[in-house]
């Protein structure tokens, strides 16, 4: 701790990201990334001209990005909002609606940057308990709040919800922002984009890193009421005008529009789940239902810890939680097929 750290720096604290070491070989599946490279027309993008480019500011509203989400997903552009990864869109979202009196309401087991965000921003928050089966009960969260925020499916259980259920919890909290955290949406689960004209206090978070492949260009996006819209775009000129960079605009838009591509990623990542899970409870794992691109997975006669040391020690990394209920479990991350074939045969050495 310095004498220059302000008291909101010393007080804080900070989210740990999966590690990224560089090692030759490594298998990575601690962070939720893709195996697979983003789709060829993106890498088509990145030419002499467009790097000339960068001398100039970027188009401060993403307008074109925002014309691209709005038409894939049949919304308008004023319904969407887009950021420097799903995580300042959610830090955005934070400041513009959590700040309020009465306490913000998510899962005792869920995205940890949830906290540290209410830490940063001052707000007030209550965590409800995921039942015995880690799915989320959403008919516990009636109580007088100053939001909703969960992700579906969520993190790090990869259990999701149906869509009846989130629509069912918006008939009720019709009073607060209802965020719905979709990082993982893709791989089976339902969003809640459909619903965004029905209720004016939902907003949909989805990001890029995941089943686009993009992690390392940094965009997520918001859906919602044009009024919460209007909010997160009061925040972000507030913050920084332009979070989104000229490349990352570009390459968004291409992701978006190469629809077979991303089809035939995901298709590809949910198969070798299904794989995965089959051969993890053969090795006599516990396996929550994953609609994700990651599983978590127990060993039900072994140490978590000391799993993933082993596994680390041949150069395969997952992700351990050492928090309770949870420090039992590992979150793998689904690889291509051949990195979770070494994953598995590594298990079967143990
Ligand atoms: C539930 C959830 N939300 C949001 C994010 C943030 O993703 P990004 O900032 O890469 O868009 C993650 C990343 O792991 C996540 O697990």
């Amino acid at each position: 701790m310095s004498k220059f750290w302000s008291q909101v720096v010393r007080e804080l604290e900070p989210y740990v990201p999966g590690e990224q070491p560089q090692i030759d070989g490594l298998i990575k599946l601690n962070t939720n990334e893709s195996p697979y490279p983003p789709s060829p027309e993106v890498i088509k993008l990145m030419t002499h001209d467009a790097i000339d480019r960068l001398r100039l500011y970027p188009d401060p509203n993403s307008k074109k990005l925002k014309n691209t989400i709005a038409e894939y997903h049949s919304i308008n552009a004023e319904q969407v909002f887009v950021g420097n990864g799903s995580d300042e869109v959610l830090a955005l979202a934070f400041m513009a609606f959590f700040q309020q009196e009465k306490p913000l309401l998510f899962p005792d087991i869920s995205y940890s940057f949830y906290p540290v965000y209410c830490k940063l921003f001052g707000i007030n928050f209550n965590t409800l308990a995921l039942r015995d089966d880690f799915t989320i009960n959403l008919s516990d969260y009636t109580a007088n709040n100053g939001g909703i925020i969960f992700p579906n499916p969520n993190a790090p259980t990869a259990i999701g919800k149906p869509l009846a259920d989130i629509e069912t919890l918006l008939k009720t909290n019709t009073e607060t922002v209802v965020v719905v955290d979709e990082a993982y949406i893709d791989f089976g689960g339902e969003t809640a984009i459909g619903l965004i004209d029905k209720y004016p206090n939902l907003l949909v978070v989805q990001t890029l890193s995941k089943s686009r492949s993009l992690a390392g260009l940094r965009v997520g996006f918001a859906v919602g009421n044009k009024d919460l819209i209007t909010a997160l775009d009061r925040v972000k000129n507030s913050f920084n005008s332009y979070p989104l960079d000229r490349l990352a605009e570009v390459a968004t838009v291409a992701a978006f529009e190469d629809d077979a591509y991303f089809k035939s990623c995901r298709d590809k990542i949910i198969a070798t789940r299904e794989w995965t899970v089959t051969e993890l409870e053969a090795l006599d794992f516990h396996v929550l239902p994953s609609q994700a691109n990651f599983v978590f997975a127990k060993p039900r006669h072994k140490n978590a810890a000391e799993l993933a040391q082993y596994l680390r020690e041949h150069k395969i990394l997952v992700r351990y939680f050492n928090a309770p209920r949870i420090n039992e479990f590992l979150r793998i991350t689904i690889g291509t097929p051949e990195q979770m074939h070494s994953l598995i045969d590594v298990l079967k050495t143990v």
